[in-house]
Formats: structure tokens, sequence, C-alpha cells
């Protein structure tokens, strides 16, 4: 009787540990591991990687025979900019087919070629989807712009002109600003927030719907692995084209973005249809442009009890510093306010959906320019350092081509050197207002034209950086022969070589991908310092974004730390940090 009941208090003391042990475990919110997570995407700018056939224009082949210098990054994907059928008012934002390949960048044998050989580096694609509008040059668009009776007449939004002029809706690619644009054919108007060679797409329609998911289906098939979502958050409308007041406007932060275009009212009915007709079908990644997200919208996309996509780009970071009333004139920025909109960014993702980070893409000025120091004394300092920012935060990384040789802005001395279409239209408002026009393209060399970060790739010091044996559609920046690839791979302290360790670093440290982040000393003008924690495990960043040097208070003891990235031979004596100097010690 006694040895029972012993027997049994043993059963339950023991039931009991193993509870208490359960109990603590699911205490610990358990992380939820995804390869989209985990993986540092790499942007390549098609038109501007690299040339195969001399015609002056980046193209697929041209990526196959990079295919091993990708692998060498160690990055995990590749977002591609859109490279189908297009006319090329925007650079491939305007398709004419989505089924095809632009003749620039090849065929549909080269894309399957890239595909498998990035598969076969154990590299992942994701494709631009680009459905917001189209081009003019649709098949679609050419139909529905015949008749008002036409079966495709549905497939955009149009607007009759006996109902008077249409309510102003913004163009961003267009001189006068106007996102209407008038049709004699059927003496109608029709919608484009952009140029007007990119009708918007009537998603108030299913049948335009249903287009749209069966072409997603159809790359899925293929074996592509996700797609970046274009504008995404302007898909639906409100088909009355209501006016709206500038109280309305004024109400925003983000003004046109939001009110304008962003607000849609079936916005995430569709997202969720999209979501349960294609997306949930696959094991792919979907990343959202989030023009017009906000803090307080960003998880009604991301939130994975929603299903709708797994991560949105915001550009509350790389919009700081822009003077108002100018075009992307980049004026100064306060370290504080970038490191507090980093920070409340990272909040909206602590229990829920997944954040993303980045400082340059396509429509972005050079990172090295704009959150850098381009000058020759603190270049590769600078350049290192926003590579160990990108790196070392949660959210996964959106790494620019370029970016990894610390590639600047273009600098062009004339508006004849540019091809963008928005600096063209930005250019012509300033000049039909009378405006300085110097002093706008003055502006740009420190600011947003988005040429300067389509500047082709810097392989090595020949002529045209080797991008082209022909002539380059973009000049190719006059610093490729010092500033390439080539001279980078050989050197073990250049930017290059630090940015492989940095991706190293972060794949071999599942902190620097879910570990929590806190910052420090907040008020700090020079210094971004923060900690990650996993799991016991905890690491500091340090990294000074000015040039003098500067310190920060942690109040954390680095005396037994160990160094496990420094952009400096080796920290310093005393402490302090170095112009531009960055640091992660492990504590
Ligand atoms: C955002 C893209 O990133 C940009 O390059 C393009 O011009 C617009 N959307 C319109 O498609």
């Amino acid at each position: 009787m006694k040895k029972n009941i012993t027997i049994s208090l043993v059963v339950i003391t023991l039931i009991n540990i193993l509870c208490n042990t359960l109990t603590a475990q699911e205490k610990k919110a358990p992380i939820d591991r995804k390869w989209w997570k985990e993986a540092v995407v790499y942007q390549i700018y098609p038109r501007s990687f690299k040339d195969s056939d001399g015609d002056g224009v980046g193209d697929l082949k041209g990526i196959i025979s990079k295919l091993d210098y990708l692998k060498s990054l160690g990055v995990d994907i590749i977002w591609l900019n859109p490279i189908y059928s297009s006319p090329n008012a925007d650079n491939g934002y305007d398709i004419s087919d989505y089924q095809n390949i632009m003749k620039e960048f090849g065929t549909m044998q080269d894309f399957d070629a890239l595909l498998k050989g990035m598969h076969q580096r154990g590299i992942k694609l994701v494709m631009d989807l680009v459905v917001n509008h189209s081009s003019d040059e649709h098949k679609w668009f050419q139909e529905s712009r015949k008749s008002r009776d036409n079966p495709y007449r549905d497939y955009y939004h149009w607007w009759p002109a006996e109902k008077g002029k249409p309510a102003f809706r913004p163009g961003a690619f267009e001189a006068d600003g106007s996102g209407w644009r008038y049709d004699k054919t059927t003496d109608s108007y029709y919608l484009h927030y952009f140029n007007f060679k990119q009708p918007d797409l009537n998603w108030e329609n299913p049948k335009v719907r249903q287009e749209i998911y069966s072409m997603m289906r159809w790359w899925l098939d293929k074996g592509i692995d996700g797609f970046r979502m274009d504008v995404i958050p302007f898909i639906s409308k409100d088909p009355n084209f209501p006016v709206i007041t500038q109280a309305e406007l004024d109400k925003n932060y983000h003004g046109r973005w939001d009110v304008y275009m962003g607000s849609g009212p079936h916005l995430h009915e569709y997202l969720q249809e999209m979501n349960r007709e294609v997306l949930s079908k696959y094991d792919c990644m979907s990343l959202a442009e989030g023009a017009g997200m906000l803090t307080s919208t960003a998880l009604n996309f991301v939130d994975a009890d929603r299903k709708e996509l797994n991560m949105g780009y915001h550009f509350e970071g790389t919009n700081l510093g822009y003077v108002p009333g100018y075009f992307k004139k980049a004026g100064p920025y306060s370290l504080v306010d970038f490191k507090k909109i980093y920070s409340d960014w990272d909040a909206v993702y602590q229990t829920k959906g997944w954040g993303t980070i980045y400082l340059g893409n396509h429509d972005q000025p050079r990172m090295a320019t704009r959150w850098g120091n381009d000058s020759p004394e603190f270049h590769d300092y600078s350049s290192k350092l926003l590579t160990t920012f990108l790196l070392s935060m949660r959210g996964t990384p959106y790494y620019y081509n370029g970016d990894e040789i610390g590639m600047v802005n273009a600098k062009f001395d004339k508006i004849e050197d540019y091809r963008d279409i928005e600096v063209f239209a930005e250019y012509e408002k300033v000049k039909n207002a009378g405006g300085d026009l110097k002093q706008f393209i003055e502006d740009q060399k420190t600011g947003g034209a988005r040429d300067n970060g389509r500047t082709p790739f810097q392989w090595n010091s020949s002529t045209n950086g080797g991008f082209t044996t022909g002539t380059p559609w973009l000049k190719v920046n006059d610093n490729h022969t010092t500033l390439n690839a080539e001279a980078q791979d050989k050197d073990l302290n250049s930017v290059l070589n630090y940015f492989r360790k940095m991706v190293k670093l972060r794949k071999n440290n599942l902190v620097l991908v879910y570990g929590k982040y806190t910052l420090l000393d907040k008020d700090n003008p020079n210094v971004y310092a923060y900690t990650r924690e996993l799991d016991g495990k905890k690491v500091l960043v340090l990294l000074n974004f000015s040039d003098k040097n500067a310190s920060a208070n942690t109040g954390i003891n680095i005396s037994k730390a160990k160094v496990l990235i420094n952009n400096y031979a080796a920290p310093s004596k005393t402490g302090e940090l170095r112009p531009y100097e960055a640091i992660l010690y492990q504590l």
C-alpha cells in the first residue's frame, strides 16, 4: 500500500515537473519560422545589370552569365523588376503581355534557363507583379478603347465626357499632374494613376481579377517563388470617383497616396480572394509595395490570420528628409527621427505579421549617397555601415543590386542625360511654373531622380564598366574605373566582401533574423544603437551615422563582449566610435 502511494507521488511529481516545463516553453512565444523571413533578398534591375548582346540594354542572358556572382553573395532570393513585354514607357512597369518576355531582355527559353540556373544554385526567384495598371498597348486596352460596348470596356475605368470632367485624381508621371486622359474615339476619359500609357485596370470587374489570378498561377506553375506586387494598395477604386477635399487630404500622413489611391473600398477583399485562389496554393512569398501603407494599416495586409500577403515595404523611411514642396529634394535629416521610424515599424510586427527593411531600390537614390557619405574619405565606411544596419535589423532585408559595391548617385549635369519618365514630368512642371531648372538639376544629384539608382552595374574598370560592348541605355557612372565588382572581389577589405561577410553572419545567427529589437540611447543624434535578443543570445549593434567620433550611452558593459563584425580593423581602445563605424558585439 505504502509502496503504491510512494509510486503515485513520484508519478504525480514527475507529471508536475513535465507540465511546468511545458508551461514555461509555451510561455515563450514560439518563432514562426519561414524561408522568406530568413532570406536576404537581392533585387536585380535587369535593364542595368548585364548586357549580353551589345544593344546597350541588360538582358536575361546577361543575368545568367552572373549567376555564380549571385551565388557568391550568399543571397537567397532574387527579385527581378518587370521583364514582360512592354513598350517601356516606364521601363517595364507598363506591360503589354503578361505571359511573354520583353524583346530586349530575351525569350521565354532564356527565362526558363535563368530560373533553372537559380534553382540549381539554391536561389529563389520572385517576379514583379504589375496589375494596378497595364500598358495602353495591352490587347485588353486596345479593345477597351474601341467602343463603349466592347467586351473589354469594363477592364479599365472610363468616365463618359457627357458627365462633365471627372473629379481630380493624380497621375504621377504627368506634367499636368492629372490621372485622367481624354480619349476621342469614345468621347470618354480613362484613369491612369501613373503615365497616360499606364491605364488602371478595373479590379471591380471580376473578369479582370480572374484573368490576373490565372496569369499568376501560370507563372507559379512554371516554378517561380513569389511576387513583389507593384502599388498593390491602389487596386480597388470607388467607381463613382467622388470629389476629394483638401481637408480630407490634409488629415493623412501620405496625403494623396492614402486618400486618393490606397483606400479603395474592396482592397482587402480582393487580396483575400487572391490569397484563396492563388497564393495559398503554392509555397510562395508575397511582398506588397506598400505605397500609402502606414504603421496603423500595415497589419491589415500582413497579419497571417487575415490570409492576405506576407510582407510589405513602407515609404516612411525613404521619404524622410525630403523638402516639402520640391521633387525629392534631399534635405538634412535627423538620425533621431530615422531611428524612431524604424523602431515604430519594428513595433508593428512584434507579435504579428513580418516586416521588411531596405534603403535602396530602382525608385530610390543610391543609399551610399542618400543615407551614407559618398565622399572618398567616408564612402567605404558608410556603405559598410548601411549594410550592417540592413542586415542586423528584424524583418527581411531587400538589398538593391550595386549597393554591395557601394555604387553612388549618377549626379547628371543635364536633363538630356536622364531617361526616366518621372524626372521629365517633374522637370516640365518646374519649367511650366517658371521655376529654377538649374537648381532642380542640382537637387537631383543628392536627391531622388530615379535614374540615380539605375545606372548600369559596374563590373570592372573597362569601357562602360563591363556592362555592355555597345552604347548603354543610361550612362555608366565615371567612377567605374575605380569602383567596380572585379576590383572589390580581390580586396578582402572591400565593401563587397564586407557585404558577403555580413550576409553570412546574419544567416549563421538566427538572433539577427528573429531576435527582439530594443532601441538604446534613442536621443543620441549620431549613434544608432540597439540590441537583438533570442533564446538567451544577445547582440549589441552600434552604428555611428556621423562623420565625427561619437559614443553611445547604452549602459551595457562590453569589456567581455565578442566582436562579431567591425567595419574598421578593430574597435578603438577608447571605446569611441570613429566616423561611420559599425560594430556588432555578442554579449
Ligand atoms: C512602383 C514601381 O516601383 C515604379 O518603378 C513604377 O514606376 C510605378 N510603381 C508604376 O508602376
